[in-house]
C-alpha cells in the first residue's frame, strides 16, 4: 500500500520563520480491521511534524488529515485517564505523554496495540479481561461496621503513606500488558489488579485485607509473578509495581499488613 504522505506545503511554517522545527517522521502503525482482513498489517504514514509534539498529536494528524479510519482510544490527552496506552517503539507508553523527539524520529516510529489482550481494531484492544481482574480484587473500601459513620474515618499520615504509591494508578494496563506471564496465561490477575488490591490491603481503614489476600492466593494470583520488573519499567505513573507485588506476597506469608 502506498505510504500516505502529508504534503510539506500543508504544514510549512509561516513565511519568515526560517528555523522551521518541522521534520519528516515516518509512523509505522499496526493496522487491523476484522471486517477487511483476518491478519494485521503495518502501514507507514509520513508527517511533517514538530518533534516536540507527542505521539498522540501525530495520531490525531494521521486520523484527521490522512486516514480517518485509524482507530485508537484517548480521552484526557494529559496522562490522567489511562486510555491511550500503546506499544511505541516496542515499549508500553501513553501516547499523550511520549514526545516524538525522544523516540529517535530519524527512524520509523512503530505504534502497536498493547499485548496480551484481543485487538478489536487498529490500536484498540478489548480491556474487559483487564477490568474483570480489577473488579475481582474488590477495589473499594470495605468495613464491617454496618452503621453509617457519623464522622470521617481518620488515619495518621504514616498510615496514609503506607499505600500512597498505589493510589496513583490510572488503570492504563501498561504494566499488565507488558508482563510475559500475562501474555502466556490470560488468567493471571496481572500487576494492575495487584496494585489496586495493595491500595486497599494496606489502608488502615479497610477491613477486607484478608479476603483480598485470599483472592490473590489463587493459582492465578500473586505467585504467578516472576519479578521481571517489566511492569515497573512500563508504568507511566512511576509506581513501584514490583515492590507492591512483593509486599502483597509478604503479607500473604506473614499475614501482617
Ligand atoms: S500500575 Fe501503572 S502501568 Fe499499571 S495500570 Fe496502574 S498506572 Fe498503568
Ligand atoms: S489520553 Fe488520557 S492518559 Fe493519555
Amino acid at each position: 500500500m502506498a505510504t500516505p504522505v502529508m504534503e510539506k506545503s500543508d504544514q510549512a511554517p509561516e513565511p519568515g520563520f526560517a528555523d522551521s522545527p518541522y521534520i519528516t517522521v515516518t509512523f509505522r502503525v499496526r493496522r487491523f480491521n476484522p471486517e477487511v482482513a483476518a491478519e494485521a498489517t503495518w502501514e507507514d504514514f509520513q508527517l511533517e511534524i514538530d518533534p516536540k509534539e507527542r505521539v498522540l498529536d501525530a495520531l490525531h494528524k494521521i486520523k484527521w488529515e490522512l486516514d480517518g479510519s485509524l482507530t485508537f482510544r484517548r480521552s484526557c490527552a494529559h496522562g490522567i485517564c489511562g486510555s491511550d496506552a500503546m506499544r511505541i517503539n516496542g515499549k508500553n507508553r501513553l501516547a499523550c505523554k511520549t514526545l516524538i523527539k525522544d523516540l529517535s524520529p530519524e527512524k520509523p516510529i512503530t505504534v502497536e496495540p498493547i499485548k496480551g489482550l484481543t485487538v478489536l481494531k487498529d490500536l484498540v484492544v478489548d480491556m474487559e479481561p483487564f477490568f474483570q481482574a480489577y473488579r475481582d480484587v474488590m477495589p473499594f473500601l470495605i468495613t464491617k461496621d454496618t452503621n453509617e459513620p457519623t464522622r470521617e474515618r481518620l488515619q495518621t499520615a504514616e498510615d496514609r503513606e503506607r499505600f500512597d504509591d498505589t493510589t496513583k494508578c490510572i488503570l492504563c494496563a501498561a504494566c499488565t500488558s507488558s508482563c510475559p506471564v500475562f501474555w502466556n496465561d490470560g488468567q493471571y490477575f496481572g500487576p494492575a489488579a495487584i496494585v489496586n488490591a495493595h491500595r486497599f490491603i494496606f489502608d488502615s481503614r479497610d477491613e477486607a485485607g484478608e479476603q483480598r489476600l485470599e483472592i490473590l492466593n489463587d493459582r492465578d494470583g500473586v505467585w504467578r509473578c516472576r519479578t521481571t520488573f517489566n511492569c515497573t519499567d512500563a508504568c507511566p505513573r512511576g509506581i513501584e509495581v514490583t515492590k507492591a507485588i512483593a509486599e502483597v506476597k509478604r503479607a500473604l506469608i506473614t499475614r501482617r499488613f
